[in-house]
């Protein structure tokens, strides 16, 4: 078994090679002067099992390249199984048409690792569990949950519901409300008007004097969860407490989830947070 990090996480691909008691693989990566990639395996790997993790997060153009061009750099050196580990599967979000004339990037994605030479995927807490479906190789899908509820339980809050910050987002939630003592659940009725552009309705359910827990699987511009934890505030809830996997962090995310809104946002490391965006209510947990 070798173990192979691109360049999107180095250090959550450090921390599992720690706890599986092994050292990540040598490997050159370079850019050409002209912005093309160049990948380079540094000792054999013919014959074995190898697992190349790369979130295909921002700049993601160039770190889903990145990972083709080790998964293509892996099959040509004869590994025996090639498993990207994608723990921020990139480009989710188009996962069919809404309109005429888009492309389904989802697929496209699957498509391009596929036929790269991947013989399996792992990913977590995809945007839409259906993805796994776009691959003709197995698939593992995992998820941040474990990680995120034994820190919530370990708070001991009082009072709880959870709340889904958008319909799509109810079975996550549920599951959630579940694995913490059946705590009620509450639905935030969202309308989108443009990308990246959340308008917040109404509350589907109780929240007054609640602790409030929002559940998403990302947050990209903090708009959808921020717009949902003032509807919350309003609503009279106590408390309001944001979890997600994917803390994607676009611009103006951290001034919007630092204002105020949140006692905490809890969110996993499957993408790097850089120092310049990290404030005093971000709780970063490990998946490694
Ligand atoms: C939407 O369907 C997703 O689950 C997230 O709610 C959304 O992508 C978050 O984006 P933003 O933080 O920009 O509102």
């Amino acid at each position: 078994l070798r173990l192979f990090s691109g360049s999107s996480n180095v250090q959550l691909s450090q921390e599992v090679a720690r706890y599986l008691g092994m050292d990540l693989g040598p490997m050159i990566r370079k850019r050409f002067a002209d912005g093309e990639l160049y990948v380079q395996i540094q000792e054999s790997i013919r014959g074995c099992d190898v697992y190349l993790i790369q979130p295909c997060c921002q700049p993601v153009n160039d770190h889903l390249m990145e990972l083709l061009i080790m998964v293509d750099a892996c099959r040509r050196a004869s590994a025996r199984q090639v498993t990207a580990v994608i723990p921020y599967y990139g480009y989710a979000r188009a996962d069919r048409k809404t309109a005429g004339r888009e492309s389904i990037t989802a697929k496209l994605v699957a498509n391009l690792i596929t036929q790269a030479g991947a013989n399996r995927v792992l990913a977590m807490d995809l945007h839409a569990a259906q993805i796994q479906g776009y691959f003709d190789i197995p698939f593992d899908h995992v998820y941040g949950s474990p990680v995120l509820l034994d820190y919530l339980t370990s708070k001991q809050l009082h009072d709880l519901v959870v709340v889904s910050p958008d319909v799509g987002g109810v079975a996550r939630a549920r599951a959630f409300a579940k694995k913490l003592n059946d705590a009620p659940l509450a639905i935030i009725d969202k309308r989108r008007q443009a990308h990246n552009v959340a308008e917040v309705l109404n509350v589907i359910g109780d929240v007054k004097g609640k602790t409030a827990v929002l559940v998403d699987d990302m947050i990209d511009t903090g708009g959808t969860i921020a717009a949902g934890a003032k509807l919350l505030r309003e609503e009279g809830a106590r408390q309001v407490y944001a979890c997600a996997t994917h803390a994607v962090f676009s611009p103006p995310a951290v001034e919007r989830l630092s204002s105020g809104l949140f006692e905490e946002v809890i969110v996993t490391n499957t993408i790097p947070i850089p120092e310049s965006d990290r404030f005093p209510q971000l709780v970063v947990l490990s998946v490694a």
